[in-house]
């Protein structure tokens, strides 16, 4: 008689989950031995198809939550109810979830509720202010101490687990965005936007989405990418808007007008692969883009007070500027006009994974149901 098959319940909600989970739920479906469960939240919506799309991964559920301008609670209460009916229905003998969007907590809580042990990839990232970033501080904190295995990227993150005293098993990974990013990345994908001559512009590539950042440090951003423009005739900004109004319409009214400013719709992960690797930097407040930058030899400038990934700053080929105008301008500047500054940060290195993060993880989970 052959055993039952271990069924493996991944949930996400956004896009980075989903593009950090589409190597580790293809490596469970090419894995004998599992069932693999593909649940979304529904947190994002088109943002999420689009790397369903790439990957060729279909969800078996979803609960789709989204609404326009949903609260933390919205998405919290909706993802509970919802998961504690499809954990009913599915029988999970493990549940993973990825990083620490509301989705992630939401779904760890409900296995947690029914007693289904968690699988938490990327974990152990701290940056030890608990209001920043709002809220993913506190809700790696939470899924850490609900959690029974932790797959933690780096030593840094397997020391933060250490100092978070959490129960269940740590083993470090790598972080399976450097997974997705080496299959995508070796076709070289193209990033065709209208208008953009990639040969004639060295271009500043951007994205900014954080909640830290609404309101009044967007209107600097905004005013930083302004001055550089204003300075350098040769610069043009890419600038993929995420889909949230708060963030897309402040960003359009200052920047729309200018003729080298590029605002278009969410790049697809292809897409966005092609542009940083055409790219000549990136000004960010993504955590994603500071961990795939650094692997294409892309000085990155982090618009954002703290980071959670210390490993690329360390290194010096990313950089923490903060989202005051002026230093904003001053650091873009010096990259711009001294090459020997440049070159100093646009080392290719690779401090987060191998690209084996997601055989490590099904690993893991084989020898936990195996011991
Ligand atoms: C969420 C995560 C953040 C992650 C980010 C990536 C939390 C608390 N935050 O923030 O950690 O870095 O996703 O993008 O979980 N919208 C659409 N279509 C989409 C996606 C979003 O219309 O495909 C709009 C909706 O109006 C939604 C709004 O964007 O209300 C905000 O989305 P939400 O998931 O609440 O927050 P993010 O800022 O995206």
């Amino acid at each position: 008689m052959t055993p039952s098959p271990i069924r493996v319940c991944i949930t996400l909600g956004t896009r980075p989950e989903a593009i950090k989970l589409a190597p580790v739920i293809q490596q469970f479906q090419k894995t004998p031995g599992f069932q693999t469960q593909v649940v979304l939240t529904g947190q994002h919506r088109e943002m999420v198809d689009q790397v369903m799309q790439l990957f060729d991964i279909k969800a078996d559920r979803d609960l789709n939550i989204m609404q326009p301008k949903q609260t933390l609670s919205d998405i919290t209460c909706r993802s509970l109810q919802g998961l504690q009916t499809l954990f009913i229905e599915l029988q999970p003998h493990i549940v993973l979830v990825q990083g620490d969007t509301t989705t992630a907590f939401a779904a760890a809580l409900a296995a947690f509720y029914q007693k289904i042990p968690v699988g938490h990839v990327e974990a152990g990232l701290r940056t030890d202010n608990i209001l920043n970033p709002f809220p993913e501080e506190a809700n790696r904190r939470l899924v850490s101490q609900i959690t029974t295995l932790h797959f933690p990227p780096t030593d840094k993150s397997v020391a933060n687990l250490a100092a978070s005293g959490v129960c269940g098993t740590v083993l470090k990974t790598g972080n399976t965005v450097i997974d997705a990013l080496q299959t995508v990345a070796s076709k070289t994908p193209a990033c065709n936007v209208p208008g953009l001559d990639w040969s004639s512009h060295r271009v500043i590539l951007s994205t900014v989405h954080r909640r830290e950042n609404w309101g009044e440090p967007l209107q600097n951003i905004a005013q930083g990418f302004l001055q550089i423009l204003d300075k350098f005739e040769d610069v043009a900004l890419l600038l993929p808007l995420h889909r949230n109004p708060t963030v897309r319409e402040p960003l359009k009214a200052a920047l729309e007008s200018h003729p080298r400013t590029f605002l278009v719709e969410p790049l697809n992960y292809g897409q966005l692969v092609g542009a940083m690797q055409r790219c000549y930097l990136l000004l960010t407040d993504s955590g994603g883009l500071q961990e795939e930058a650094p692997g294409l030899g892309k000085p990155v400038l982090v618009l954002r007070e703290t980071t959670e990934r210390p490993e690329a700053t360390e290194a010096g080929t990313a950089k923490l500027v903060g989202t005051d105008p002026a230093l904003i301008t001053a650091e873009a500047t010096k990259l711009l006009s001294d090459p020997v500054a440049y070159e100093a940060m646009a080392r290719a290195i690779n401090p987060f994974g191998d690209g084996q993060a997601s055989a490590r993880i099904v690993k893991a989970v084989q020898d936990y149901f195996c011991q």
